[in-house]
């Protein structure tokens, strides 16, 4: 079995992965001011662990520190990105264990491309290439747990609830809860093939 920090190490690249309608690619510093427009609307930032973005420098920092955690291979921070190269969104594998097989997923869209199924397009083609490429066990993620649309992204691609955290996050004062889904390489052997 592939040692899953061998392979991160050996990309040569972001890796892309093409969907249907979207494609995910590595940021790139002209990317700034549509990734400003997604981070800097309070409804995308609503159950988010930071709040809005307010300048544009915020945007050209968060790429700065995407490539810097890609060099790094501890981050794999795409862009999601439309037929036209436009950036609608990000997609994001982090926190890896290589000696465990596991990692954790994060996604935001544009607010104006939600309810499209494009979220679960992006997520779908980063599942399937941590499972098949690094050959991952077990896929996290966590959600506020008023975060329905979230919730049914991760539902419908069959992650399982795994139990709530309590007051994990603080947003602004509040000390939010975080509900723990994962998806095991199996279960998506299962729906996948
Ligand atoms: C979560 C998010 C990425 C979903 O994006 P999306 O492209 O609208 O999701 P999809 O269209 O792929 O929808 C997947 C499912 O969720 C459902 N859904 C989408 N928004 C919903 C909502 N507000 N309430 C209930 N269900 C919702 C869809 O109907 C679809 O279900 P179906 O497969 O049964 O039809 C988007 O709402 C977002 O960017 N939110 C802000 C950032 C965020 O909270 N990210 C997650 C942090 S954990």
């Amino acid at each position: 079995m592939a040692d899953p920090n061998s392979v991160l190490n050996d990309l040569p690249g972001f890796p892309q992965l093409q969907g249907p309608r979207i494609r995910l690619r590595g940021p790139r510093a002209e990317d700034a001011a549509a990734v400003f427009e997604v981070f800097s609307d309070p409804a995308v930032m609503r159950y988010w662990s930071s709040t809005p973005m307010r300048e544009l420098a915020q945007a050209e920092g968060r790429i700065a520190e995407i490539l810097e955690g890609f060099t790094q291979r501890r981050l794999i921070n795409w862009v999601v990105v439309d037929r036209g190269d436009a950036v609608i969104g990000t997609c994001t594998l982090y926190n890896f264990v290589a000696r465990h097989r596991r990692a954790e997923l994060g996604y935001a869209l544009r607010s104006d491309c939600w309810g499209k199924g494009l979220a679960r397009e992006a997520t779908t083609l980063a599942i399937d290439w941590a499972f098949r490429a690094l050959e991952l066990h077990r896929i996290e993620a966590d959600i506020d747990p008023r975060n329905e649309a979230s919730r049914k992204v991760l539902e419908r691609l069959g992650f399982a609830s795994e139990g709530v955290m309590r007051q994990r996050f603080f947003i602004g004062d509040d000390a939010t809860d975080s509900e723990i889904f994962g998806l095991l390489a199996g279960d998506w052997a299962a729906q996948h093939g």
